[in-house]
């Protein structure tokens, strides 16, 4: 008997939530130590890099914290204002949310009827899949190939009901990403009816000539895509949640209708303001992560692993095998990382970078481990 039919029809769930399991965030650090008892614990299980706020935002949320008794602005108008200054695009064609994931949910709620369509790559970032079923939409898993996303056969899972195409590039969880060459031929091929939605979450951890700026090179060339950026990652201000996503104006407007009037905090549009002009902070940053990424690389081949690559954002995927035991095993260390089985794939974890000497606990952790691990 259906759940609905068991409370006689009395339930105001929608059927379509039934199946939903709901984003399951890494465990918090104050959680481990607790309920093991830890001296220390070590999280490197959500992607946000261990930098803080740039100096200029901890002196903006100082001034902020004064008006904290007002509601902010819900327009965002000024970061708005200057995110399409910074990007050579009109301010009508700038939407900023409560971080990325936001902007995808908004899109979603957009865009999508019941029984819609949209495609992604899997394993990818769990919204892309959440937020479409949320409003009973249909969202077309599409297998990576070699861990990378694979553009053919996500043109091949469009159909006349697809409304929208999630590519994330660095894909999240294996840090791998499409090139240059692989986005210009799927906006060759890509039919009209389909928007694309380009993540580009970790964009300023890669130097690399052959990954393309999707604002600069695919927005700005007329083609159908919202290019979505955050500053949770390289600005350090993941905890504010401020997100934005460049895109077609009349989705801009639509995101407008649906979203909650006051959703990005004071506070965030703030620190993000602030953050905007230090480019030297953000090159600094980069260097850092790249020695940290390859460390951690071989921290984990030392080990026996074998890390998905070549991984370009902040994060290593390595498959481990049984990857909730080596989670339990390593938890029990007091390192926090992240099982995928919510991203679709069980037999992996996802570690995110850190400093030189949490990557140290990190080895201390897994040297420490029983031999079946090892
Ligand atoms: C690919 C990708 N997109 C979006 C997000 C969400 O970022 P935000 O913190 O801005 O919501 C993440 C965060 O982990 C991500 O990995």
């Amino acid at each position: 008997m259906s759940r609905r039919a068991a409370e006689g029809d009395t339930t105001p769930i929608r059927p379509s939530l039934d199946g939903l399991v709901p984003y399951e965030p890494g465990k918090p650090v104050e959680e481990v130590q607790r309920e093991l008892g830890l001296e220390r614990v070590v999280k490197l299980a959500s992607n946000e890099g261990p930098f803080g706020p740039f100096p200029a935002a901890l002196e903006a949320l100082e001034r902020a914290s004064l008006e904290y008794n007002r509601y902010p602005d819900g327009g965002a108008y000024r970061l708005r204002h200057a995110l399409a200054e910074l990007h050579g695009v009109h301010f009508e064609e700038v939407t900023v949310c409560a971080g990325a994931d936001a902007v995808i949910g908004y899109t979603a709620l957009s865009c999508l009827d019941p029984g819609d369509e949209v495609v992604t790559g899997w394993p990818s970032f769990p919204s892309y899949v959440l937020d479409p079923l949320k409003v009973a939409a249909v969202p077309v898993r599409v297998p990576l190939r070699d861990d990378r996303f694979d553009l053919d056969e996500l043109l091949d899972a469009i159909t006349e009901r697809t409304k929208l195409a999630f590519i994330a590039a660095p894909n999240n969880p294996t840090g791998t990403t499409s090139t240059r060459a692989e986005l210009d031929a799927w906006f060759e091929r890509v039919p009209p009816h389909v928007l694309t939605v380009l993540d580009q979450a970790y964009l300023e951890y890669i130097d690399d000539p052959d990954y393309p700026d999707a604002i600069e090179e695919y927005f700005k060339a007329g083609r159908q895509v919202l290019v979505l950026r955050t500053f949770s990652k390289i600005y350090g201000l993941a905890a504010l949640r401020v997100g934005y996503g460049i895109g077609p104006p009349e989705l801009v407007t639509a995101i407008g209708k649906v979203r909650r009037a006051f959703d990005v905090t004071s506070a965030g549009q703030e620190a993000a303001l602030a953050s905007l002009d230090d480019a030297a902070e953000i090159t600094r940053r980069r260097e850092t992560n790249r020695e940290a990424m390859a460390l951690l690389q071989s921290t984990l081949r030392e080990h026996g692993f074998d890390p998905v690559g070549p991984a370009v954002a902040n994060f290593l995927f390595v498959r481990v095998g049984d990857a909730d035991a080596l989670n339990r095993e390593l938890l029990h260390r007091g390192v926090i990382v992240r099982p995928m089985g919510p991203f679709g794939a069980p037999d992996a974890l996802r570690i995110t970078v850190g400093t030189p000497e949490e990557i140290a606990f990190l080895a201390d952790a897994l040297a420490a481990l029983a031999p079946a691990q090892a």
